[in-house]
């Protein structure tokens, strides 16, 4: 399939991109470089070993799209492009809803008008606030977002079931990513984020490193088996492989899909601290800190729906995503800049 990744230059969109063309799809990325940098690209291109066209576009600029839109005859789009800090989203509402919501709304109608009206959605764990079930399956009821950045992403899950209720040409898949980390064995590709990390696992690689002093704990008094908040990461890798096997819900015209993105374990703060010691034998100093506001006690999923549709399943283990997230900041002490 030819598909548009909107955001492809990221995180998660650049790993994607691998296993897109590793089973044989051919991608095409947009982005408009704000929290990523093309030289993720590059080193993508050297891991598959062929060009990835890139168009240097804001998903907002309906101009700038419908160009791409006039190249290419796309089967369907993968739209990871977003703002996805949580506490700046507290800061900047507006700016987090401006950009997740009209980037969204001017991509569905450029795709509508092009007759591409296939769409797999990066949603997230956070939709379903503090979960109202353990381990959260799909029918969990969504919760109440503590903060904008969840709100865009719950509101634009209802925008597309609304888009595709209204339409049945449209299949909707929406993924509900748990917590990505690690990063791609070579070490060549990872998370990079701007400034102060907000989430654990940099701030601990960053720490190994010597560029932090400590890793703050946010709370140790949790209704958890250690008293650290627990939470279902997933191997980055395994998170772009479920994109791939989400292709066959559209594939198959499912109309709306929704699918929790994880693997079922839950890891508390000090597991993970315990697990990275073990994997890389570098330590990591903590010390315990206040809870930090919004946060929940524990969230991981049932992720049996997607093993049952979709055939899909995460592989690697915590241990894994350890050894793999401290390989990428090992090599790239400095992240993209070379
Ligand atoms: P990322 O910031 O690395 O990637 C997002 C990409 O979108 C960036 O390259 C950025 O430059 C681009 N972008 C942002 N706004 C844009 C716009 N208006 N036009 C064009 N490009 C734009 O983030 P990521 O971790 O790869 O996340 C990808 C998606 O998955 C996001 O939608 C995010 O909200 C979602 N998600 C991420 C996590 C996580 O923990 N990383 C968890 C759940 C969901
Ligand atoms: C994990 C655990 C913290 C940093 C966020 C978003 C969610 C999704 C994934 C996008 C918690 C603790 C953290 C630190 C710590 N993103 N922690 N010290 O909050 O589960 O999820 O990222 O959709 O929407 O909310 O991830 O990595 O920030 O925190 O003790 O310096 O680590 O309290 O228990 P979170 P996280």
């Amino acid at each position: 399939m030819k598909i548009l990744l909107t955001g492809g230059a990221g995180f998660i969109g650049s790993h994607t991109l691998i296993e897109l063309s590793n089973a044989g799809h051919e991608a095409v990325v947009v982005d408009n470089l704000y929290n990523s940098s093309p030289i993720a690209l590059k080193r993508v291109e050297k891991i598959i070993g062929k060009a990835v066209p890139f168009y240097r576009a804001d998903v907002r600029d309906r101009k700038a799209l419908e160009a791409v839109f006039a190249e290419h005859k796309f089967d369907a789009c993968i739209h990871f492009a977003g703002l996805k800090a949580v506490g700046e989203s507290v800061e900047k509402p507006l700016e987090y809803y401006e950009n997740n919501m009209n980037g969204t709304f001017v991509l569905l109608d450029v795709m509508r008008k092009n007759g591409c009206k296939n769409i797999i959605f990066s949603s997230s764990a956070t939709v379903y606030g503090d979960p109202a079930i353990i381990p959260i399956t799909e029918e969990c009821p969504k919760g109440r977002c503590t903060n904008p950045y969840g709100q865009t992403k719950s509101m634009l899950e209802e925008v597309m079931m609304d888009v595709q209720r209204a339409d049945k040409e449209w299949n909707v898949v929406l993924l509900r990513y748990f917590n990505p980390i690690g990063a791609h064995p070579s070490g060549t590709i990872g998370e990079n984020p701007n400034g102060i990390p907000n989430n654990l696992m940099p701030y601990i690689t960053q720490t190994a490193i010597g560029k932090r002093k400590e890793l703050g704990v946010f709370g140790n008094d949790y209704d958890t088996h250690d008293g650290t908040g627990v939470r279902d990461y997933i191997h980055v890798v395994d998170l772009a492989k479920a994109h791939v096997a989400a292709l066959q819900a559209i594939e198959r015209k499912q109309g709306i899909a929704i699918y929790n993105i994880g693997t079922g374990h839950g890891y508390s703060v000090l597991d993970v601290v315990n697990a990275f010691i073990k994997a890389n034998g570098v330590n990591v100093p903590y010390s315990i800190k206040p809870r930090r506001a919004g946060d929940i006690a524990t969230c991981y999923c049932d992720p049996s729906k997607a093993r049952r549709e979709l055939g899909w399943e995460a592989l690697y283990g915590i241990e894994d995503m350890c050894r793999d997230s401290w390989n990428w900041q090992r090599n790239n002490p400095n992240g993209f800049e070379e």
